[in-house]
């Protein structure tokens, strides 16, 4: 399957926003804590939601979609302690897995996972923390396992404020006897909505969207229904859609408070916003240029790195030069390779990147090389000249529920194309 996208010009509509990929695969990988079965809504349909509740079922839960959308996770017959090899190489968060199994069965194993094409992502940080509780940690032959007959509340320290380890060690630490502070904790609000999911189950948990986590063990957690906040990183695609392509488009369901730091970004290219309670509607006169900006990606509240390859998009298309400094994933420039190919000006140095703005990008053939990388690629071909074709399309798949079709609600002329058939037709 490759995406085909003729550059049409400004885009206009409504846009509804999904669930957040990042709060529905914690808030997954936590329902193995639930005394019974967790009705949970606003599960984005993704590869990535796909590849957690196979996990699930692996360990012997119940992962089941419902036609509203919905899933219902039961994980009462949870018996298997090691996650799925291959899923876990497929998607990095199968390990969130491993602080409600540890919590609960007091042993798992798993297969590290290892780099990716963002560059290397280690766990060492969400195994230190499993230390402090008390667990003794393996790590042998690209395996890790964690074991402990029960766990006890500690004080930890985050060397960096890793979202995935937070999130981690405050599963872990649920039903651990006593008292865990997190300190220098991630503040991303997938964390809030993880511990408001937890707290629903009986966790005592506060805290959380600060840089300290207080966590008070208790005995066992029930279940309860819950709905995942809107995916910050989706809206912030379609923001920046509509600073690259122009128009205007109103981005439903989603809460302005999480962007402000690309709202006021893009303000600085200018871009007109308008934030709504739920919603925020985007606008850029076509007939102007955007002007470079700077930007420096950094954990919450800062520039986002998920949104920094489709922000690079719109920059290659400025009136100026930018320079993007990448704070989180320093080789997070994979995609500009392909960028280059559209005749955008990006020179890469480690982790800073100087991106000298053109006047127009031309259409070509393309391979997405990451997630985020091919969504920017996609919003480079929507103000191209000519037509674009993006392989490697499966990684987009992976984060976002059919971003083509939603971009076609705005007008954008992208299709799949199954070049398997195209090629017999040949
Ligand atoms: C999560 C998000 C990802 C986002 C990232 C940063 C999910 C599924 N993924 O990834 O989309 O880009 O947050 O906002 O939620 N680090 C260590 N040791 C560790 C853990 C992390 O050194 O044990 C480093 C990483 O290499 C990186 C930094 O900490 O440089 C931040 O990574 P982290 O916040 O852990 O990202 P993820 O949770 O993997």
């Amino acid at each position: 399957m490759i995406l085909k996208i003729t550059g049409s010009g400004p885009l206009s509509g409504r846009v509804t926003v999904s669930g957040a990929k990042n709060a529905a695969l914690k808030i997954m990988a936590a329902s193995l804590l639930a005394g019974g079965p967790c009705r949970l809504t606003g599960i984005p349909q993704i590869a990535d939601v796909n590849t957690m509740a196979g996990v699930l079922r692996g360990l012997g839960a119940v992962a089941d979609f419902q036609q509203d959308g919905c899933v219902i996770i039961d994980p009462r017959g949870v018996n298997r302690l090691e996650p799925s090899e291959e899923l876990v190489i497929r998607m990095r968060a199968s390990i969130q897995v491993m602080g409600p199994l540890l919590a609960r069965f007091g042993y798992v194993k798993t297969r590290q996972p290892g780099g990716c094409n963002i560059g290397p992502r280690p766990i060492d940080l969400h195994l230190k923390g499993f230390a402090a509780l008390g667990a003794e940690i393996k790590e042998e032959c690209g395996y890790v396992s964690a074991k402990a007959s029960a766990l006890k509340g500690a004080e930890i320290l985050l060397d960096v404020p890793s979202v995935g380890a937070t999130e981690n060690i405050m599963t872990a630490a649920c039903l651990a006897e006593g008292t865990t502070v997190i300190r220098n904790a991630a503040r991303e609000p997938e964390i809030i909505d993880e511990q408001n999911f937890l707290n629903r189950l009986g966790a005592n948990i506060k805290g959380a969207g600060t840089d300290t986590i207080k966590i008070e063990g208790v005995k066992e957690l029930g279940a309860t229904d819950y709905t995942v906040i809107p995916d910050r990183i989706e809206a912030g695609t379609f923001m920046t859609a509509i600073a690259v392509a122009g128009g205007e488009a109103r981005i439903e369901n989603t809460i302005p408070e999480h962007q402000q730091a690309l709202i006021s970004k893009l303000r600085e290219t200018g871009v007109e916003i308008i934030e709504g309670d739920t919603y925020v509607i985007v606008r850029r006169c076509p007939k102007t240029r955007l002007r470079a900006s700077n930007i420096r990606t950094m954990p919450y509240p800062g520039f986002p790195t998920d949104v920094q390859p489709q922000f690079v998009a719109a920059m290659s298309l400025s009136e100026g030069t930018s320079e993007i400094i990448e704070g989180v994933f320093p080789l997070r420039f994979k995609y500009t390779e392909e960028l280059t190919k559209m005749g955008a000006k990006v020179t890469v140095d480690g982790k800073q990147a100087i991106v000298t703005g053109v006047p127009t990008l031309h259409g070509t053939t393309l391979e997405a090389p990451d997630l985020r990388g091919g969504a920017a690629l996609i919003l480079a071909a929507l103000a191209a000249e000519g037509v674009t074709e993006i392989s490697g399309i499966d990684h987009i798949d992976r984060g976002y529920e059919d971003l083509p079709g939603k971009l076609s609600l705005l007008g954008a002329s992208i299709e799949r194309i199954d070049v398997t058939k195209k090629r017999q037709a040949g």
